[in-house]
Parts: structure tokens; sequence; C-alpha cells
């Protein structure tokens, strides 16, 4: 422990901050001691595993906009990964960063007492452009706490207690959420979680029947049936027509709350503003996230149904949460300003377009390509590539980024590949990015000789 020690590395990082631009001496130390931090102060695993597709160099994101960032050396990266999901309406976009500025120079926070308009007029936006009822708003931090009220909100509003996901299904990896979660890498260390949790077999509706009514036969009672519109983490799955609307009809017959995580599908990304409004479905809760801060904000919750907010929630909403940051003006200014970006700019209309002329041309590699990649898959600009093995994508993810792509794609995990680029790339870095993914792979095709 050192006051002095702790003092010189503030003034160090916060010059850094203010600096119009970095000399030589400068970048080379940051990235030194970047690498020292993250080895010393966060997890010595952590530059070997989330940097794998990086070569020696250790990049340092550092400045970023539109479809691109930028490391500490100026070198820029065209953004296919789109932080999973964040960056639809690209990044530290003017149209967005405007009205967040205009908030931040007025009040960031709030008191915590009084009634902050903002939270208001966000909750009425998002009710119009979600569809049947969905009404009422609870803004969270994180999309996992967003899945925890949900599947808290399922059990106070039904009185029932059991929960319905998928296998394969991620809502984030707080205890609620990997509870519902169907991976289980990410669940194992941790059981036992919460008890009344049964998985179906993602995009079966035989089996989802079998799973309530095996529930229901047995005395059981069930809150809520979770699961994603498409799959993301799982490697991009999408259910068969009419999978949703059948779920939705299972769950009136035996009256289970209805929630769907429009985390990473919602916001435009899967060309409507929420995947459900396209199918057609409403749900009894749905939860966003991601994208909702304009890729500039964290900010996320759940919007639901009237029936939903029963008399206990009214008496007293302090049951369900209360975060202290969880819709504050500032992240409200932020996600005002992308509905608003989505609604005037028709980003859904973009996403399914150029998503189009994106799964066109990966479709195309996949027949000059054939021992390399398995499946492409995609609605919107949600895309992924599915390969044959493993270190063959990873192979792929290396070489697209070697060539200044950044795509999904990590050591451990490079089977299927993910594309969630902000749909405001122009068509031109679209061209580019397809004609790098040619290089890179016929560069795998040679190193495995396939
Ligand atoms: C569908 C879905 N739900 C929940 C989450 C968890 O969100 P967060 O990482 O913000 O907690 C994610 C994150 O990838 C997601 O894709």
């Amino acid at each position: 422990m050192s006051s002095a020690k702790a003092q010189e590395v503030l003034e160090k990082a916060l010059g850094y901050i203010t600096a119009v631009e970095l000399t030589d001496q400068q970048k080379k130390d940051m990235t030194g001691e970047c690498i020292d931090n993250y080895n010393n102060y966060i997890n010595p695993g952590w530059l070997k595993y989330r940097k794998s597709v990086s070569t020696n160099e250790a990049f340092i994101e550092w400045e970023d906009h539109d479809s691109y960032f930028t490391d500490i050396y100026g070198t820029e990266f065209i953004d296919c990964l789109g932080g999973f999901g964040i960056y639809t309406f690209g990044h530290r976009n003017p149209e967005i960063v405007k009205y967040v500025e205009a908030q931040l120079h007025r009040q960031a926070l709030h008191s915590q007492e009084l009634l902050d308009p903002l939270r208001g007029y966000l909750a009425q936006a998002l009710s119009e452009i979600t569809p049947g009822d969905l009404q009422y708003c609870f803004f969270t931090n994180g999309g996992a706490e967003a899945v925890e009220m949900a599947l808290k909100l399922a059990r106070i509003a039904t009185g029932k207690k059991w929960y319905i996901s998928t296998i394969g299904g991620f809502h984030g990896k707080t205890y609620g959420a990997i509870s519902v979660g169907g991976k289980n890498t990410y669940r194992t260390p941790y059981l036992p979680m919460i008890q009344q949790v049964a998985h179906a077999i993602y995009g079966d509706i035989a089996d989802m029947t079998r799973t309530v009514e095996k529930l229901i036969a047995t005395g059981e009672s069930i809150a809520a049936v979770i699961l994603e519109p498409i799959q993301g983490e799982a490697g991009i799955i999408i259910p068969p027509a009419g999978y949703l609307k059948a779920v939705r009809e299972l769950c009136d017959k035996y009256e289970i709350c209805l929630i769907f995580d429009e985390i990473q599908t919602g916001m435009g990304r899967t060309g409507s503003y929420f995947r459900c409004c396209e199918e057609d479905v409403t749900p009894d809760i749905m939860t966003y996230g991601k994208a909702f801060g304009g890729g500039i904000m964290p900010i996320t919750g759940i919007i639901a149904r009237p029936k939903m907010w029963v008399e206990e929630l009214k008496e007293n909403p302090w049951i369900l949460g209360s975060p202290t940051f969880g819709g504050n003006p500032l992240a409200c200014s932020a996600a005002l300003a992308a509905i608003n970006f989505m609604v005037t700019n028709d980003v859904p209309k973009l996403a399914r377009e150029k998503g189009e002329f994106l799964l066109k041309g990966l479709n195309a590699f996949k027949e000059k390509y054939p021992t390399i990649i398995r499946e492409v898959r995609g609605i919107g600009l949600m895309i992924g590539v599915e390969f044959f093995e493993s270190e063959i994508g990873y192979s792929v993810a290396k070489g697209l980024f070697a060539r200044r792509v950044m795509t999904a794609g990590t050591l451990n995990n490079a089977r299927t590949i993910r594309f969630e680029p902000a749909a405001t790339t122009s068509y031109e870095d679209f061209g580019k990015v397809l004609n790098r993914l040619d290089e890179a792979l016929a560069d795998t095709k040679k190193e495995f000789n396939l």
C-alpha cells in the first residue's frame, strides 16, 4: 500500500486521458504497463485468452468511431464483432453522442429521491416500439441484471416457482441468469444454484411441451419460460418458423409467463425493432440491453405487460429491485437518442439489407471452401459462420485480425465465428471484409492442407 505510488499511477493515467496526442515513448510505456497491470492486477489469464487472435503485440484499443476502432499505434480495424451486439449504431455515433454530451453538462446521475423525466419518456417511447401491450419498464445496468429482474417479476406476478429455459441458452452470469443458462461450462463451478429450473431443447416445441407437462403432471408450478428469439452465444441458432408462436400458445394454455431475452436480438439488429415484432409474438416480459445504450452508455432493462405489475409491486416498487444507477439520466439520454436514431434511420431495414449482402458473400465462400465452412446462418446482422473444427475457425479469425478485421473467435471457442457489425457499416467496408476473409480462408486451407 502506498498512496504516493497510487498518485503516480493516477497522474499518468489521467494525463493519458487528457493528452491530445501521445508521444512514441508514452505509447510504448502504456503497452508495457497495460500488460503488467492485466497480469498483476486483473487476471494473468486474461491476455492469453481474451486477445488470443492477436499476434505478439498487445493490441490496446484506444480510439473508435463509426465502424472502426484504432489501436494505440493508430492501426484501424473494421469492427465486425460489434461488441457482441453493442455497436448496432456504430462507435460513438455523433447523433447519439450529442445528446449524451448535452445531458452530461446538465446532470449525470440523480438524487435517488425526486422524479427523473427522462426515465418516464424512455419508458413511454419503448412501449411505443414494442409489440402488444408491453408497457411497464424497469431499467438496470447490465444484461444479467435485467434477466434477474425478469425472473423475479415472473415469480412475484404468477406466484409460481419453476423456470424453463433452453439448452445452449445464454442470459448472463449472475446467479439467477446462469441458473437459467444452458451451457455446462458456466454452470458447473457454481452448482447448486436456483433449483427449480428445467431445460428444454431449443427450437423443439415437442420437447418444450413435454418439459412443461411433466412438471405439471408431478404437481409443480411453472413461473416462466425464458428464451432468446435467436440464440446468440450458442452460435447463432435460429429456431424453426412458428416456434416462438407455439411457445406462446403453450404458455397461454398453462398460464406461464413468457420471457423473451432480446438483449442481443433487439434494437434493429435482426431486421425489426425487436425479433418478437417480426414473429408477431408478444412476450409477457422482454429484456433488452447491449445496443439499447447506443454504444455509448450501459443501460438495460425489462418491459412487461400491465398484468405482470401486480398489487404487491404497486404497493412497494422496491421489492423487485432498486439499483442505484438503473435508469440514470445520462444512460436514459443515450437510450432515447439510440431509439431515435434507430427509428429515423430505419436501422432494421439497414440491418436486413446489409445482412443479406454479407450472407450472400459468406455463402459464396461456403461453396468455394466446402472443406472449411460447414454452415453459414443468420438473420439481419446477427450472422454465424460455422467451421468443421474450432482450430480452423480460430485460424480464420486470426487471419482476419492480421488483416485488420475484428470478429469473435477465441482459442477456446472458434467453431462458430460471429459477425455482428454496425448497421451503419458501409458496403465498401463489407466488400473489404469479404475480400480479406477470402484471403484468410485461402491461408487456412493451405495451413491445414484441406
Ligand atoms: C441474450 C443475452 N442475454 C443476456 C446477456 C448478458 O448481458 P451482460 O453481459 O450485459 O450481463 C447476454 C450477453 O451476451 C446475451 O447475449
